[in-house]
């Protein structure tokens, strides 16, 4: 696929590491790995693959890999350690020496702004339930554009802000460790109206291109009819697409958003994005609840398919389903689409044959969708190294590159040298 943009992803608290230098800020990450229980293990992201004194070292496997693009997010602790206010010049330093490596190298940096670790001081305000939050949001957007901006020519705002609001504020597994429920849902509201207004900062600072990563899910229907189905879907997937590509909520999810909304904040959310960000992971099997609780839907097991070693199942035709589905769905209102995160957790070992094999059927997935219409533009792998992956600390390992945690040695995987060859056939294309 000519033109096609392949890159790597990582994420500031998965991979940083360096909690307390150069004036970094408590984040929400900090609190809830250090809170017994949990994170597995214990464990924490303090050192993570100490990427903030080794980053040089992972330009140089970025490079190696021969990527066009690099997504990274940045800290918002770092830029602006309290969350609102004072902005530190040592942490946009850091951001600022990474993307001149990067650019030294010929590779093109894409931050996203919120990799969810939020500030602890915004979460002592009432964090995304807060309206005020994304408005420090913008600002913290701002201040990223102002410096970086003469060389970041397309930024991502947010990532996944479905999975922020369902593991941190509904359920709980995620930080900040909230268990409200349906009452997470002014999270959804106040995280797109951050969103829009990021949109809004980005552009008048000069950025080319701002994007939104959305995780998207294929709902597959337990039952004969799509009810429940359908509720799932617009939870997870319309909630987050349709204000954004259409300028309105689902219907039904409007009572819970209602009071949350204000005249103009439509108009903010669909501010034009340049492209949408797809993370892929798998498929969701959803029939009707048994349980009579709040919800109408419950998650069921998707069975008959090869699993990683999270135990999720590896369905690439899942990704076309998805692909083809949001234009059949969104038809012009959907701008280019970029996977901005597929991969999968295999064992530890560099001899990562399952993975090979699970990047090349998800790649040859994205094909069959570009075949079959869809403006899709480029693939990030999800990830670059072996990192922090959040309430399972460092048990599950989704990189390219290995990295033994006691001596941070980096070492690329098979599927680190199958994905070079796959960026140099397309540059040589
Ligand atoms: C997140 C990553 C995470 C990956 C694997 C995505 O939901 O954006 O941060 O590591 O999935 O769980």
């Amino acid at each position: 696929m000519a033109g096609f943009l392949y890159g790597a992803s990582t994420a500031s608290y998965q991979i940083e590491g360096a909690v307390h230098e150069d004036g970094r800020g408590p984040s929400i990450w900090d609190t809830f790995a250090h809170t017994p229980g949990r994170v597995r293990n214990g464990d924490t992201g303090d050192v993570a693959c100490d990427h903030y004194h080794r980053w040089a070292e992972d330009v140089a496997l970025l490079a190696g890999l021969g990527v066009g693009a690099y997504r990274f997010s940045i800290a918002w602790p770092r830029v602006v350690p309290a969350g609102s206010g004072a902005v530190n010049d040592k942490g946009l330093g850091f951001y600022d020496r990474l993307v001149d490596g990067l650019l030294e190298r010929g590779i093109e940096p894409v931050p996203t702004l919120f990799h969810w670790d939020l500030p602890q001081a915004l979460e002592d305000e009432g964090g995304w339930l807060d309206r005020e939050t994304a408005y420090r949001f913008a600002e913290y957007a701002g201040h990223v554009a102002g410096r970086l901006g003469d060389r970041v020519h397309r930024f991502i705002t947010l990532n996944e802000p479905v999975v922020h609001m369902a593991q941190g504020y509904a359920w709980g597994t995620h930080a900040p460790g909230r268990t409200l429920g349906l009452g997470a849902l002014p999270v959804a509201h106040h995280q797109l109206l951050g969103h829009g207004l990021a949109v809004q900062a980005l552009k008048a600072a000069g950025a080319r291109e701002v994007w939104l990563t959305n995780n998207c899910t294929p709902v597959w229907s337990a039952d004969e009819d799509r009810a429940a189905a359908a509720v799932y879907d617009g939870f997870h997937n319309r909630l987050f697409n349709d204000p954004v590509l259409l300028g309105s909520y689902p219907e039904f999810l409007l009572p819970g958003l209602e009071p949350h909304l204000r005249d103009g904040d439509l108009d903010i959310i669909r501010t034009p994005i340049d492209a949408l960000g797809v993370n892929y992971y798998n498929p969701t099997l959803v029939g009707t609840a048994s349980d009579g609780g709040d919800l109408p839907f419950e998650i069921r097991p998707v069975e008959g398919y090869p699993t990683t070693a999270f135990g999720w199942p590896v369905v690439p035709d899942g990704l076309t389903e998805l692909l083809t589905g949001l234009q059949e769905t969104y038809g012009d209102a959907l701008p280019p689409i970029y996977i901005t995160e597929n991969g999968c957790s295999a064992e530890e070992g560099v001899a990562d044959t399952f993975r090979v094999d699970y990047l090349q059927a998800h790649l040859g997935a994205v094909r069959a969708a570009a075949e079959a219409g869809v403006d899709v533009r480029g693939y990030f792998v999800w990830s670059l190294l072996d990192n922090f992956e959040w309430a399972e600390g460092y048990a599950q390992r989704f990189g390219l590159v290995h990295v033994d945690f006691d001596t941070q040695e980096r070492t690329p995987r098979d599927s680190y040298r199958w994905f070079r060859d796959q960026c140099a056939k397309t540059s040589s294309s």
